[in-house]
């Protein structure tokens, strides 16, 4: 998960040669998503609860270890007034294999204020999500696309390093944080750029599909440069495919 708990505070204004790219990201990308898209439990529904759930068990956990666990848990907790209910020590014996965290007394702290405050309903707006302790951006962003089918931008790991690779900004970075989380003036950015890749009416296409891209093509160690649909806009890509062709004559030579 990138990004602060609420909007940042300036908006960016993101220069030409960063916006006249969009449409040949978007063409790409959505062609390539039609064709290449993993078929995943949490796209055949729209409750928000349900992808709720998923995007929490996805944050820190690769899509095949959450996909049997995700059916389990929804198997117990059906809706967030179960969740709500649910008693800690079970829930966490529910949650262990993908990790003992924190994450699962969130999700039913989540469900708790859900059931307080909105009758048990997550609600349909920004405002309403991002105001319940334990939503951040990310989450709500991912609740408004995937659920409500509104234009809300999303930013994880894999989508900021598509974005990054992609407009050739990383390089152009005054500040960075610890790996892979970017602070300050490139968040803003970025969280910039993935509001304007956005095609009007369908954040949904485009948001399942950086993901996917991101977490199978432009991936963090070994992208897949010489077959990428994207390369041939791509401002990083002269510079990673160099790096694919040297690990490869490395392994060649080995
Ligand atoms: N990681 C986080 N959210 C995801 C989603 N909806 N599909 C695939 N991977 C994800």
């Amino acid at each position: 998960m990138v990004g602060a708990r609420t909007m940042p505070a300036r908006a960016v204004v993101l220069p030409r040669r960063l916006t006249e790219r969009i449409p040949v990201f978007q063409r790409r990308l959505l062609t390539w998503y039609r064709r290449h898209q993993r078929k995943l439990p949490w796209r055949e529904t729209r409750d928000p609860y349900k992808i709720l759930v998923s995007e929490v068990m996805l944050q820190q956990t690769q899509v095949d270890r959450v996909i049997p666990k995700y059916r389990e848990f929804l198997t117990r907790y059906p809706t967030v007034r179960h969740l709500a209910k649910s008693k800690v020590a079970e829930l966490k014996k529910v949650w262990y294999p993908l990790g003992y965290n924190i994450r699962p007394l969130r999700l039913r702290n989540i469900a708790k204020q859900v059931v307080r405050r909105h009758e048990g309903r997550l609600p349909g707006s920004y405002d309403g999500l991002i105001a319940m302790d334990g939503i951040g951006r990310y989450t709500a962003g991912a609740v408004l696309s995937f659920a409500f089918g509104q234009d809300a931008p999303i930013l994880d790991t894999n989508v900021a390093r598509l974005l990054e690779r992609f407009f050739g900004t990383a390089g152009r970075r005054t500040r960075s944080g610890p790996a892979g989380k970017p602070t300050g003036r490139r968040e803003r950015v970025l969280w910039e750029l993935a509001r304007q890749v956005i095609p009007p009416g369908d954040a949904y296409t485009i948001n399942q599909g950086m993901m996917d891209f991101g977490a199978t093509i432009c991936t963090a160690r070994a992208p897949k440069c010489p077959t990428c649909v994207l390369r041939h806009a791509c401002q990083t890509y002269p510079s990673l495919d160099a790096g694919a062709t040297a690990r490869a004559s490395r392994r060649r030579r080995d």
